[in-house]
């Protein structure tokens, strides 16, 4: 393929993948955004395929069969409550490839360069190194946590913030101890030890993040995955990866920011870890009596209520709800009433999730409101059903300083008239805290598991 077709080839699929990230914006142009992203991504493919580079076809279309069976295996294997995990090991074989990408290129003296080029490429090397590893592992400690292979609780040691200055300090004496010595070819040596101390960063960085931050980590690594992308474009001095790269990156750093807003707090504040631990003293212990009902009486609550809204959490992911909702949703508008969807920032456990298990659905998009848009409206709601939900309505992160979401904004459905709680237990959620909306006068709670109980509550409307 000649370089101007690969050029053009390259600008094709830069633009689909920009109309992409636009269509995902939005969940009307979702699907649509999703095909851009394919054929973009089909289209680079072939593209850097034919561009001349490849040396062993073979080696290419072995790794494409290897990594394309995997891929696939994974989405038709993997569970929508384990999306964010995947999401994560994605994201740390990106880290990973920048890593053994910038050393594939330090080792590689098939191409000499000299002068300023030579030192440029080496930076790109050494951030390239750094991003990567810092991605890989943080990452891989991000998989764990959201698995729950290890516990959500930060790790906060003791001079946790000299330690990381001490660790970018160390990082940047090293890149300049490389610069000087790779004519020496000891350059391995600093490379090598920032490695180790980016590893090290990584871990130390996702381990002090309390698991009601975790929303935000998983942005943050998007975006890091994006740079590390980028890096290893510059590295392989390909265009289409470095604009890709830089593309995920910045979508991934203003997705952080979206998601620190919709949580108040301070991307700062969350990265140095901690956030919400430090405030002194126990979250407050939750006392009172509980109301418990029966679908039967929960039919009855949604049948003489006018106005209805309906908060899905990541109960309803497990539960794998949704469809069940949607038809009592279908069923009580077919009686008249007004039925919404109040979705908050960080339900379940990745951005959209709840937006993807509606749209799953066939749940109409005008139904469904922002945490936003409906905090203003809650005197005009007769009953609220929160499916599976715990942290994004609990009223301490309001009124209890000392709560690990102290200061988030959560849906105040208790505002409204009453409010009906789909869980198993008593259990907390994610952020671990006990929520006081359960003991609350207008709380009725429906224990079982969210599908079952909505069945039966579809079943009692029906009936
Ligand atoms: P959670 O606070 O985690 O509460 C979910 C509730 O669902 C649990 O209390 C659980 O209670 C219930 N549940 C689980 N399985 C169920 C089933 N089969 N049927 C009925 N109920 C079931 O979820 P949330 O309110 O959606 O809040 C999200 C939390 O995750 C926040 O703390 C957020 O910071 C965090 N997080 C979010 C993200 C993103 S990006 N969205 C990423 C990482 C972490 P029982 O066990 O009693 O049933």
């Amino acid at each position: 393929m000649s370089h101007s077709l690969v050029t053009m080839s390259y600008i094709i699929a830069t633009i689909l993948f920009i109309l992409s990230l636009s269509g995902l914006s939005k969940q009307e142009t979702a699907r649509k955004g999703n095909y851009y992203g394919m054929l973009g991504m089909a289209i680079a493919i072939f593209a850097t395929a034919l561009s001349g580079y490849v040396t062993s076809y073979e080696v290419l279309l072995g790794a494409l069969v290897i990594g394309g069976a995997i891929g696939a295996r994974a989405a038709l294997k993997v569970e929508m409550t384990q999306m964010p995990e995947l999401v994560a090991i994605m994201h740390s074989l990106v880290g990973m490839a920048a890593v053994l990408v910038g050393y594939a290129n330090f080792m590689d003296t098939s191409h000499p360069l000299i002068g300023v080029e030579k030192t440029i490429h080496e930076v790109e090397i050494y951030i390239g190194i750094l991003i990567g590893a810092v991605t890989f592992s943080g990452s891989v400690i991000a998989f764990c946590k959201l698995s729950e292979k290890i516990s959500g609780k930060p790790l906060l040691l003791p001079g946790r913030h000299l330690f990381n200055l001490g660790l970018l300090i160390g990082a940047l004496v090293l890149g300049g101890i490389f610069l000087q010595q790779t004519e020496s070819g000891l350059g391995i040596v600093p490379l090598a030890i920032m490695t180790a101390i980016a590893l090290v960063f990584g871990v130390h960085m996702v381990m002090a993040i309390g698991g009601a931050d975790m929303p935000v980590v998983v942005s943050m690594l998007n975006s890091y995955s994006g740079w590390a992308a980028a890096a290893t474009g510059f590295m392989l001095n390909n265009d289409l990866l470095i604009v890709t790269g830089a593309l995920v990156g910045s979508s991934g750093a203003i997705l952080s920011y979206i998601m620190c807003r919709a949580m108040n707090r301070h991307f700062l504040s969350v990265i140095a870890g901690g956030f919400g631990t430090a405030a002194g003293g126990e979250a407050a212990v939750i006392e009172g009596e509980v109301q418990p009902i029966d679908a039967d009486e929960a039919a009855s609550l949604l049948l003489e209520a006018k106005s209805i809204m309906i908060i899905p959490g990541y109960g309803m992911a497990v539960a794998q709800a949704q469809h069940t909702v949607n038809e009592i949703t279908k069923l009580l508008k077919e009686k008249g009433k007004k039925v919404g969807f109040g979705i908050h920032p960080v339900a379940g456990r990745m951005p959209g999730h709840m937006n993807v298990l509606l749209a799953e659905a066939k749940v109409p998009y005008d139904i469904v409101y922002e945490m936003d848009e409906i905090n203003e409206d809650w005197a005009h709601v007769d009953v609220s059903i929160v499916i599976g939900a715990n942290d994004i309505v609990n009223p301490s992160a309001l009124d209890d300083p000392n709560s690990p979401i102290a200061g988030m904004p959560v849906l105040e459905c208790w505002k409204g008239g009453t409010t009906i709680v789909l869980k198993r237990s008593m259990a907390s959620g994610y952020a671990g805290v006990g929520n006081p909306l359960f003991v609350l006068e207008n709380t009725r709670m429906l224990f079982g598991d969210a599908n079952a109980t909505m069945q039966a509550v579809l079943k009692a409307l029906k009936g």
